[in-house]
C-alpha cells in the first residue's frame, strides 16, 4: 500500500522543520502486508511519495548494529554482569544513506530515562527531549509474554552505569523511532501497544547474533588480554573477512601519543578497544534481516591508533562478568 503523496509532503515538512514529530505522521493504519510487495533495497534513499515506507526502510536506510567490549558494569553489586567471551550488544541504528542521522523522531515515545543529548538534535536550540519516569521499558513485553526475550536482554544487552532497561529505553528512543519501518501505522488496524518495541529488540537481536565479535577475533587468535597489544589492521581485516565488510572500529581511554608507549609519535589514535559498528543495507523491512554488508564510510573507519601493536583489548575486572544463562 503506497502512502499518499499528499501525508509524506506533510512528514518531509515536519522532518525539516526540526520536527520533534515522527518521521511519518500520516501512515496510513489499514494495510501493510509488505510479502505482497517487491522488497526493495534501503540504500541509495527511495522516493518516499512511491514507496510504502512500511516496508522499506526510507529514510534511515544505512543500518548499523553495534557492539560493546566494556570491562565493567559499574552496577557489579546489583548483579549486573557482563556475558562472558561474548561482547555485549549496543543497538540497531538507522542512519541516512549518507551517514547521517535523526535521533528522538518521536516524542510520543520518549522512554529513555536520561535523554542524551538532552534535545532532539544535540543543540541548546533543539526542541528539549523531557526524561521519562513511567515503568521501565522491560516491563511492555511482560503483556505479550516475552519472558525469553527479557533474559535474552538481561544476558546480552548489558549497560554501563544505568540499569539495563533504561539503556535500552535509550536505545528504543533515540534511535529506534527514527526507523520508518518500526512506526506504529505499520503494525496496522490491530496494532498492540508496545508491539513495536518488543519487534524492535527482537530485530536488534537478530542482527546482533549475526556478528559475534568475540568468537571471530579469537579464531585469529585475537583474545582479551592485559599484556599483549594489537594492531589496527589485524584487527580490521579479520571483521572485514567475517562480516563481508569493513566495519567501524572504536577505542576510548588514552591517546597513543600520550602513553608511554607512543611517546613522540603523531599518532593520536584511542588506545582501548570498545566498539564495533557493522553496517548494512537491507532489502524490505529490516526485520526481515535481508541484508548487504557495505563498508563504513571511508572518511570515519576508526578512531583508534593504527601504529602497529597499539591497542589494548583489555580483559574485563574480575567480578564483572558471569557464563551467560541463556545462548548467543
Ligand atoms: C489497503 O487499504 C486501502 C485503503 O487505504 C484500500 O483501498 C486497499 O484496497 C487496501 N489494499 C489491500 C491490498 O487490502
Ligand atoms: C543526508 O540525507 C538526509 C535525508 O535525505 C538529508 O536530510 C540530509 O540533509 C543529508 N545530509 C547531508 C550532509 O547531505
Ligand atoms: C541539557 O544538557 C546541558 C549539558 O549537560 C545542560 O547545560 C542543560 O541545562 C540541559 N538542558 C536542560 C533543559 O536540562
Ligand atoms: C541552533 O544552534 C545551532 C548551533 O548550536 C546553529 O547552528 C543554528 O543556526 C541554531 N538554529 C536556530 C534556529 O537558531
Ligand atoms: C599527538 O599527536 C597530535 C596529532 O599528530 C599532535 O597534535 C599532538 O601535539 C600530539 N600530542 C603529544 C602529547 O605528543
Ligand atoms: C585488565 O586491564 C583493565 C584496564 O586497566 C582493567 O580494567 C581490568 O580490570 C584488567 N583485568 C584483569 C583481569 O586484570
Amino acid at each position: 500500500m503506497r502512502v499518499t503523496d499528499q501525508k509524506i509532503a506533510g512528514a518531509l515538512l515536519l522532518l525539516s522543520g526540526g520536527a520533534f514529530a515522527q518521521l511519518y505522521p500520516g501512515q496510513s493504519s489499514l494495510n501493510h502486508t509488505c510479502l505482497l510487495q517487491k522488497p526493495l533495497l534501503s540504500c541509495p534513499p527511495q522516493d518516499p511519495t512511491a514507496v510504502d515506507s512500511c516496508c522499506v526502510e526510507t529514510f534511515g536506510g544505512l543500518l548499523l548494529s553495534t557492539q560493546f567490549w566494556d570491562t565493567y558494569t559499574g552496577r557489579e553489586a546489583e548483579g549486573q554482569l557482563l556475558p562472558t567471551d561474548t561482547w555485549s550488544l549496543h543497538g540497531l541504528w538507522p542512519d541516512f544513506c549518507n551517514g547521517s542521522y535523526t535521533q528522538y523522531c518521536d516524542l510520543t515515545r520518549q522512554y529513555d530515562p536520561i535523554p542524551s543529548p538532552n534535545t532532539t538534535t544535540g543543540t541548546k536550540n533543539g526542541t528539549f527531549v523531557p526524561p521519562y519516569t513511567g515503568p521501565n521499558i522491560g516491563t511492555f513485553l511482560e503483556p505479550f509474554g516475552k519472558i525469553d526475550l527479557l533474559e535474552y536482554m538481561n544476558t546480552y544487552w548489558v549497560a554501563q552505569n544505568q540499569d539495563n532497561p533504561g539503556f535500552w529505553g535509550h536505545e528504543f528512543s533515540k534511535h529506534a523511532t527514527c526507523f520508518s519501518t518500526f512506526n506504529t501505522p505499520c503494525y496496522g488496524p490491530k496494532y498492540q501497544k508496545h508491539e513495536e518495541v518488543v519487534d524492535f529488540f527482537e530485530t536488534a537481536i537478530k542482527y546482533y547474533k549475526r556478528v559475534p565479535t568475540y568468537k571471530w577475533l579469537k579464531k585469529a587468535s585475537i583474545t582479551p588480554s592485559n599484556s599483549t597489544t594489537y594492531t589496527y589492521s589485524k584487527i580490521r581485516d579479520v571483521l572485514k573477512k567475517e562480516h563481508g565488510a569493513i566495519p567501524f572500529i572504536g577505542c576510548s581511554g588514552p591517546r597513543y601519543n600520550t602513553t608511554e608507549a607512543g611517546k613522540g609519535s603523531t599518532d593520536n589514535g584511542f588506545t582501548s578497544f570498545s566498539e564495533v559498528w557493522y553496517y548494512d543495507y537491507v532489502y524490505g523491512r529490516p526485520q526481515e534481516g535481508d541484508t548487504v554488508p557495505v563498508d563504513a564510510s571511508a572518511s570515519y573507519q576508526t578512531n583508534c591508533a593504527k601504529t602497529k601493536n597499539a591497542i589494548h583489548y583489555y580483559k574485563r575486572t574480575k567480578g564483572s562478568e558471569k557464563k551467560p544463562s541463556v545462548p548467543y
